[in-house]
């Protein structure tokens, strides 16, 4: 077979271009599980790369758990499961405006928290594979140098090196924010509930992704604001045709997305629809609240843009976090709020003042000093290579009617089970033996429907516990089909 050569981006190092189109060849089925891959001259000859360019991508293939070598004989597409299982279709929600209802989140997150349990629940990374020790030696340089710094307010907006850190961050994501309009907040969800605070009053519907990660559900519900859920595709995202019906009606107050790698159905918009759906808005002059928490976990290629990149009228607010990439407990998350900036910032100062500043110097630090790229390049390995792992269990262990998402970045799989499939029975049951597991409901605005489907958290470290808990879960979601 003859693989025409690749157009090389200066964004991306070369062995992982070469290892992305044989992933494209086998995802899209030109190589099957079983093939043998190219040889390594004959790839190296067709590339014009090198001999250890092609090893490289051969080792990281190897790593993503999509081919093995065999001796003498060289590389083939693994006889993967992880293709044995469809995707879920785009889902089709209730289609009206109506009140969150979503109590059964906070329970189930509580017993998600307990420590003596498998954690396939939240959707937190484990800490070790976050830069723990670096931040922690620079948490204590900066309040060893700055003694009364942890003690005095800060200014709303943030401190001003981390705000010029996130603006050069900002530009891998194609959005060009100047450091005076980024606000610093007490991670993402502070972001997304000032923005949501900014712009609606109590009784207005906002149209969002279905389903949608239950802390926007929780905090529109505290707002006492209306959701309007769309359908949405596992890959391509929210439905545009719908959300332009809902536009045209002037049924929706504004938009709120998570753009890149959804928690929990892991869609990825592309460029042409990001910005397709900014034109839309535009045209209906709604604001959009874009959540990109993890745009920086990707797995293939380069950054997927924000929508905020494609925003030509300042009408997007763009949140985020350094919550799934580097700490969740330090809180330190920011928004860039457009038009709205000045309106978000007023709240932000009546509520809580600032953002503590020590965490905020110690990440501005790592941003600007601490090798955070190579961080981000371990931690998108090791994030690609445990997802692989858990949709290989899931191929070993769950009934052959199970639908899993692929998605191409992120840390969460959504999982549909055939209709009639209770996933909170499937999550009390799994309890009981210590694992705990996302029921679909808590995803659902009304907390009723998703009733057949659950999320996993992938972000886990593998071990022989681990794979008995996905054993487990596989055995009791096969008794009750
Ligand atoms: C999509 C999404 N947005 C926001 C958050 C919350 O982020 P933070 O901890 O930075 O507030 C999460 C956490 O799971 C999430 O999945």
């Amino acid at each position: 077979m003859k693989i025409t050569p690749i157009a090389v981006s200066p964004d991306q190092i070369l062995y992982e271009q070469v290892a992305d189109r044989l992933q494209g060849l086998i995802a899209d089925g030109t190589l099957e599980p079983g093939d043998r891959l190219p040889s390594i001259r004959k790839l190296r000859e067709q590339l014009s790369v090198s001999t250890s360019t092609v090893l490289e991508a051969y080792r990281l293939l190897e790593d993503r758990g999509l081919i093995v070598p065999r001796p003498q004989s060289g590389y083939y597409v693994k006889q993967t499961a992880l293709d044995r299982h469809q995707e879920p279709a785009e889902t089709a929600p209730p289609q009206e405006a109506s009140p969150v209802d979503i109590s059964l989140a906070f329970q189930v997150m509580a017993k998600i928290r307990e420590t003596d349990t498998v954690q396939l629940g939240a959707a937190i990374p484990a800490l070790e594979y976050l830069p723990l020790t670096k931040l922690n030696r620079l948490m204590g340089k900066i309040l060893r140098e700055n003694p009364h710094l942890a003690h005095a307010y800060g200014s709303a907006l943030g401190c001003l090196s981390l705000r010029s850190e996130l603006a050069k961050r900002m530009l891998d994501a194609g959005c060009s924010v100047p450091p005076d309009r980024i606000i610093i907040t007490n991670g993402a969800m502070e972001a997304i509930y000032l923005a949501l605070q900014a712009i609606t009053r109590p009784g207005d519907t906002i149209a969002i992704e279905s389903p949608t990660y239950f802390g926007i559900l929780e905090a529109m519900k505290m707002l006492q604001l209306k959701a309007l859920a769309l359908p949405t595709h596992p890959r391509e995202g929210i439905s545009l045709p719908h959300l332009e019906e809902a536009l045209q009606k002037k049924q929706v107050r504004a938009c709120l997305i998570i753009t890149n790698f959804n928690n929990p159905i892991g869609s990825c918009m592309d460029d042409a629809k990001k910005k397709r759906l900014v034109e839309l808005l535009n045209e209906y002059e709604t604001p959009l609240i874009e959540d990109d928490v993890y745009g920086d976990i990707y797995f293939t290629g380069t950054r997927p843009k924000a929508i905020k990149a494609f925003d030509t009228e300042n009408r997007v607010i763009y949140c985020s976090s350094v919550s799934k990439i580097l700490s969740p407990g330090l809180r330190i998350g920011w928004c860039a709020g457009g038009r709205y900036g000045d309106r978000i910032v007023q709240i932000k100062s009546i509520i809580n003042q600032s953002t503590a500043v020590p965490p905020q110097l110690a990440v501005a630090e790592f941003f600007a000093n601490g090798g955070c790229d190579r961080h981000l390049r371990q931690l998108r390995h090791a994030y690609q290579t445990q997802m692989n792992r858990m949709l290989q269990a899931i191929g070993d262990y769950f009934p052959p009617d199970t639908r899993v998402t692929h998605p191409n970045g992120g840390h969460v799989l959504w999982l549909e089970m055939p209709a009639g499939f209770d996933s909170l029975q499937l999550y009390k049951e799994a309890l009981a033996q210590k694992i705990s597991i996302a029921p679909g409901v808590m995803f659902s605005v009304s907390g009723t429907y998703y009733q057949n489907c659950f999320r996993l958290n992938t972000a886990i470290s593998w071990s022989p516990v681990v794979d008995r808990a996905m054993q487990t879960l596989g055995e009791l979601a096969k008794k009750q089909l």
